[in-house]
């Protein structure tokens, strides 16, 4: 297949083409330093603030998709094949977008340093194709901060210009734009750079799987949430970088009889629907991590690759009972995923080897699962605790059980002792109880942090195992957060 050295993408209408550019070149970086263009803001530069939000347009099903993600942690290669729009690139003939006016319209800026932020999480939502409900409005906008204007006068901007009808330049070239994705999307290779450094955004799997061998030492780059901060925070050099994104089969969520296979690619935001049919708590989980934009880059694979202790998806793909294919050149393997992860900051992946599927099993009728996420803020924060429980039921005593929890250890990790003595405990002996709780104490030796002390951490999974047993027996749930974090039963 054909490599390609530049990295091309749809801006303003034409295609723009980018060779010669650093590996570890942000998409922010490229328009404030490279193009002098000032209108995209930089904040946090960590992914948290949302001042750098630009809209990235995706072919999907032969329509272009809008998403805001975070240009400070966007690499400039993940552009490639897609359409970059910016706050820079709104109004025309000296004419405001319609969300920008509609922000102007109801006093949405004070300072304005939020603002271009907000209206490209705006643009996207003006072309979802639907009115958002307030709830959804807010939720869109969670990962997006202002410090002075408040935001009610937000909202009210975006109930009033997000009308599911969107009537821009955008959605009067949408055949065109789909028409220039499709053929940017040709299924070339792109390698920007020499043998010892460059970014590679490969279109085949076969070249991905190829060149991750021949490169053990390239940092293996997919959504960039996480690795975007080793850049900007850390200020580590990363020479050589490969990205999966541009392999469409990594993408794919195949929803089989009995399971749910997630391609090492995929999105939260693409796997999310699959994953919360398996069970809603899942869903809940899901609507809390991160935010839009990092829901939109940031993938269920690189939660896996990176190992974090804190990460969310893993409890809960443990206790589900996933597994994990990895493959090096050729050579495919899979693993129980709890045995990916070895110790703090180790994981079972050889050099060169990649995280390539995630296979999830859905529950059995006699099956029941339940995941909580603990932490300071509602939206968009690490967790200080998150735990999964998988029962398998015989009418009302627990015939088997699995444990897993984050924020606990230096691992994502089961629970042995606690699982052992569920086995044969019945839902209407909470006595009973007892023994589990007290084994969660020997299965965990959580630290205290910025997040959480131990002493709390024990107390809550304790709480958490207690609160889903009770569940189970038939106590009314109440959530520990409802909607837009407000307590609800
Ligand atoms: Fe804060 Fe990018 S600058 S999210
Ligand atoms: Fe000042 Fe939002 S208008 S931070």
């Amino acid at each position: 297949m054909t490599r390609r050295s530049s990295i091309r993408f749809l801006r303003r209408g034409e295609v723009v083409e980018v060779a010669d550019v650093p590996p570890m070149r942000t998409v922010l970086d490229y328009l404030r330093l490279d193009l002098r263009e000032r209108g995209t803001k930089e904040g946090c530069n960590e992914g948290d603030c949302g001042a750098c939000t630009v809209a990235l347009g995706s072919l999907r099903d032969g329509r272009v998709v809008y998403q805001p993600v975070n240009a400070c942690i966007l690499l400039l290669g993940q552009l490639d094949g897609k359409e970059l729009v910016t706050v820079d690139d709104l109004s025309r003939d000296g004419r405001l977008h319609p969300v920008q006016q509609a922000m102007v319209d109801h006093h949405g800026s004070q300072c304005g340093f939020c603002t271009p932020g907000f209206i490209m999480a705006l643009f996207a939502l003006y072309h979802a194709g639907h009115a958002p409900t307030r709830e959804e409005i807010v939720s869109h906008l969670a990962g997006n901060l202002c410090r002075c204007t408040g935001y009610r006068p937000i909202v009210a901007a975006a109930e009033a210009c997000c009308s599911g009808t969107a009537a821009d330049g955008w959605a009067r070239g949408a055949v065109a734009a789909a028409r220039t994705l499709a053929a940017l999307n040709d299924g070339t290779d792109l390698f920007v750079g020499t043998p010892d450094s460059f970014i590679a955004r490969p279109a085949q799997a076969e070249t991905l799987a190829q060149l991750a061998a021949s490169h053990p030492d390239a940092v293996i780059v997919s959504g960039a949430t996480d690795v975007g901060l080793w850049i900007t925070k850390q200020l580590r050099d990363l020479p050589k970088i490969i990205l999966t994104g541009g392999v469409t089969s990594l993408h794919a969520v195949a929803e089989r009889r009995d399971h749910v296979a997630i391609g090492a690619a995929a999105t939260y935001e693409e796997a999310s629907e699959a994953l919360a049919a398996i069970d809603p708590d899942i869903g809940d989980v899901l609507s809390r991590l991160g935010s839009t934009q990092v829901r939109a880059s940031g993938t269920v694979g690189g939660n896996i690759a990176n190992g974090s202790p804190i990460g969310d998806m893993p409890p809960m793909l443990i206790a589900l009972g996933a597994t994990l294919t990895l493959r090096q050149g050729h050579q495919e393997r899979t693993l129980p995923l709890e045995q990916f992860f070895i110790a703090y900051g180790r994981q079972d992946r050889a050099p060169g080897e990649l995280v390539w599927r995630i296979d999830v099993p859905r529950l059995n009728t006699d099956e029941a699962f339940r995941a909580y996420k603990i932490s300071k803020r509602f939206d968009q924060d690490i967790s200080a605790v998150m735990a999964a429980f998988k029962f398998r039921l015989d009418g009302r005593r627990i015939a088997s059980a699995r444990i897993a929890c984050g924020g606990m250890a230096a691992t994502p990790k089961r629970a042995a002792r606690a699982e052992a003595a569920l086995v044969g405990v019945s839902l209407d002996s909470p006595a009973d109880w007892q023994a589990a709780l007290d084994g969660l104490n020997a299965d965990y030796a959580p630290i205290s942090d910025m997040r959480a002390s131990a002493t709390y951490r024990m107390q809550v999974v304790q709480g958490l195992l207690r609160k889903a047993l009770m569940e189970l027996a038939g106590h009314k749930a109440t959530r520990l957060l409802g909607a837009r974090g407000v307590l609800a039963s």
